[in-house]
């Protein structure tokens, strides 16, 4: 495990220059209002951060917190609130940021949640978007990148619990 290194997908300098991109579409997009970015954790954490930085607007940062009931893997599940917005957005320009839309419910559950309490408008960021196994089709008003159907890690994204940490999008080798 201590000589364990996983392969780069996505580099640093990639990340870097597509947040650039991003956050000026969304400065763009929200110009002279303010915005509820909630940043969905744990895994959006690093992206998230990255990303508020380079937004050139008022900002009010939230955390959200789900985890999917029983099997996670699959999209009949349904997903429980472990930690909550502190104020109320009804009324706000809120943005969603997540780390990546794989089967797409937790963000389709997460949206029904958020939409109940009437923001003027919710839009949703995600640094990654895993097409081949997306069921619950959701729009990604401003997305990273596209991948295939591989279990990656970094950036934000775990696997039990570990590699958040990097500073790359990384998938791990066969046989480690
Ligand atoms: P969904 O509900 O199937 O769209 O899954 C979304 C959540 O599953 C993400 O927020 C991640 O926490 C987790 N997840 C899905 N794919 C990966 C992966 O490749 N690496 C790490 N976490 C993943």
């Amino acid at each position: 495990m201590e000589n364990f290194s996983p392969d780069v997908l996505i580099s640093e300098e990639e990340i870097a220059l597509r947040i650039d991109a991003l956050a000026k579409a969304i400065s763009d997009d929200f110009a002279g209002q303010e915005l509820v970015v909630v940043c969905v954790l744990k895994g959006a954490f690093m992206f998230c951060s990255d990303l508020i930085k380079k937004i050139e607007l008022p900002i009010n940062l939230e955390f959200i917190q789900v985890s999917s009931y029983g099997d996670g893997t699959t999209s009949s599940g349904s997903i429980e609130l472990k930690l909550d917005l502190t104020g109320s957005i009804a009324g706000k320009n809120v943005l969603m940021v997540e780390d990546i839309v794989d089967t797409g419910l937790t963000i389709k559950s997460l949206f029904e949640i958020m939409e109940l309490r009437k923001p003027k408008s919710l839009k949703l960021a995600s640094l990654l978007f895993k097409p081949d196994r997306n069921v619950h089709k959701m729009p990604i008003d401003y997305l990273g990148f596209e991948i295939e159907d591989k279990f990656v890690i970094g950036y934000g994204l775990d696997y039990a619990g570990r590699y958040r940490e990097l500073p790359y999008v990384g998938v791990l080798n066969a046989g480690n």
